[in-house]
């Protein structure tokens, strides 16, 4: 254990790639992969200039949800290692100056944890009180107790005929949701905390955390056919109560970084919720953005507003110093960055002008596995090819109605997880060098133009883009501690911000369409002297009145 007067802060300065390990390095050709391929890659990691990896659930798990479905959090998922195997790649890492950061996934477990299989043995079990029961309503308590939605499709509440009550799951039913306000619950989460860190973990990725703390009266939620309840549960009554206690029971007595993945927390209830002197979380995975173009487990496609992205990063890059902010644009719930936001047929360019935006903001970067070499969503994914749960339960109520399976299938093919949990493509070999075995799920076919050994081989190729970045971003004062500016803010093309820090300064100017956007240099940036730092175009950019080509980005220091 470490003493908190010793916190160092060390994530404002990480870059950290997130690994899916379900599909990122098969070691033993069994078509998943595991954690002996992770530690294969390291030194491929260490290359790229990363500094910390956030590992998604590695755990116990019967994979209801691919491992957000945890049966024992103190032990690997066989299919994964074993916890020796664990134990060499966090050594592996630390070798490497590289942190770990593991997935804590606290607001459910799954239905074959040890406490709720006791939960549901009796009502009077010493672990009936770990989960969320309730009676049903109707006259023979057949009725779930409100109209709470899971984030999963159907009714958040499941009957149980061994005690004849409902519990309540928020997501698949698999997946009950913890009583956060038995003490005990919290007890048990903190140990799991002290337990991992005392192994050496550095920090955790809190799943769903802001829905821990729901109002335990549990009145019905505003209609909404999708998602309801929300307001009775996200940021619920005890939220911040619990997570400064957690904070103080765990978290704080270590070197650590805690990011949440925040629904709820906007820009302007981040500071209650991130700023350090609440000593709750250290940073948050915020949708705002994301929102934007795709709603998380929605289905519906929504057209990009650049005016509307820009205000959303500015204000969070106008909180204080001490409200850390998350840099992220894909992860394992979103399909791929590129097609959201720019043509295929620009994939370099679009890779990069995304790279070099997302980069030159004050945050923690995080690039999800397979970012680095423009990876990209299947063409035509195919109903018989999902393997998310989501897209399998989605797909299985269009099929109860004829008339909506096209309609579901187009919208599936926009916006299913699956595209981004497709094996990552290491080379143009069988399976893009994923498994010597079958894949669990199939590889994207692009596989032979789009994978590490091709990008590695060129050296303009977007993943020696990201390492450059990456380098350059390592102990830059100017993105870690500079101001932010953004110019023409209503310019619904081109996004134009400064950094400035001590009069030393950055700007970055992007065109983020497919069409060439006219755009003059605001005059408080025009006629000095400049030194492009990174463009996605070969040739010199007049830094003046010019026209920028599609998706043309780029980054210089000007005096
Ligand atoms: C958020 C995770 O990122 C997602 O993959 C998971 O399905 C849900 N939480 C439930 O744990």
């Amino acid at each position: 254990m470490t003493d908190n007067t010793v916190k160092t802060r060390w994530y404002k300065d990480a870059v950290i790639y997130q690994i899916y390990p379900r599909s990122f390095c098969d070691s033993n050709g069994d078509g998943v992969g595991d954690i002996p391929g992770i530690i294969s890659k390291l030194d491929y990691l260490k290359d790229l200039g990363v500094t910390c990896v956030w590992l998604s659930p590695c755990y116990k798990s019967p994979n209801a949800d691919n491992g957000y479905d945890i049966s024992d959090y103190r032990d690997i998922m066989d299919e994964f290692g074993t916890l020796e195997d664990w134990q060499r790649m966090i050594d592996g890492m630390h070798q490497r100056g590289i942190r770990l950061v593991m997935d804590l996934v606290v607001n459910h477990t799954s239905d074959e944890h040890e406490w709720f299989k006791q939960s549901r043995s009796s009502k009077d079990n010493p672990y009936r009180d770990y989960y969320i029961w309730r009676k049903g309503r109707g006259k023979d308590g057949k009725k779930p107790p409100n109209n709470w939605t899971s984030r999963f499709t159907g009714s958040a509440w499941e009957y149980d005929e061994t005690t004849g009550e409902f519990y309540l799951h928020l997501f698949h039913k698999k997946q009950p949701d913890l009583n956060w306000d038995n003490p005990k619950v919290r007890q048990e989460v903190a140990d799991i905390c002290n337990y991992w860190f005392d192994k050496g973990v550095d920090g955790f990725r809190c799943d769903v955390i802001t829905y821990i703390s729901k109002d335990q009266r549990f009145p019905n939620g505003k209609f909404n056919p999708a998602v309801c309840g929300d307001e009775h549960f996200v940021i619920g009554p005890n939220y911040h109560r619990y997570i400064h206690e957690l904070n103080q029971n765990s978290w704080s007595r270590y070197d650590t970084m805690i990011v949440g993945e925040a629904q709820g927390i906007t820009v302007k209830n981040a500071f209650d919720a991130v700023d350090e002197s609440k000593e709750e979380l250290d940073c948050v995975f915020t949708f705002e953005h994301q929102t934007q173009v795709d709603s998380f487990l929605t289905t519906v496609p929504k057209k990009f507003n650049l005016v509307k992205w820009k205000e959303i990063f500015s204000n969070w890059q106008a909180l204080p110093q001490t409200c850390w902010n998350s840099l992220y644009i894909e992860n394992h719930d979103y399909p791929r960055s590129l097609p959201r936001y720019g043509k295929l047929e620009y994939r370099k360019q679009v890779a990069k002008m995304l790279a070099i935006t997302i980069n030159f903001l004050r945050g923690t970067p995080y690039i999800y596995q397979g970012q680095e070499i423009g990876m990209t969503n299947f063409e035509d994914l195919k109903p018989e090819q999902y393997k998310d749960v989501v897209s399998i339960q989605i797909y299985d109520i269009a099929k109860k109605f004829a008339p909506l399976k096209p309609i579901v299938r187009w919208a599936l093919n926009k916006k299913a997880r699956d595209h981004a949990r497709a094996p990552m493509q290491w080379s143009a070999g069988p399976n893009a060098g994923f498994t010597t075995g079958t894949p669990w799920m199939d590889v994207n076919p692009n596989y032979t133009e789009i994978n590490v050994e091709e990008e590695l081989a060129d050296k303009d190729s977007i993943w020696y883009f990201y390492q450059a970045i990456n380098h350059f971003r390592h102990g830059n004062e100017i993105i870690g501690k500079g101001s932010y500016r953004c110019y023409l803010p209503k310019d619904k093309r081109v996004w134009c911000y400064e950094r400035n820090y001590n009069g030393k300064r950055y700007v970055v100017v992007a065109n983020y369409f497919d069409k060439p956007a006219r755009f003059r240099m605001p005059k408080e940036l025009a006629h000095r002297s400049s030194k492009v730092l990174f463009h996605n175009y070969e040739g010199e950019i007049p830094l003046a009145d010019c026209k920028l080509r599609p998706y043309e980005a780029v980054a210089f220091e000007i005096e």
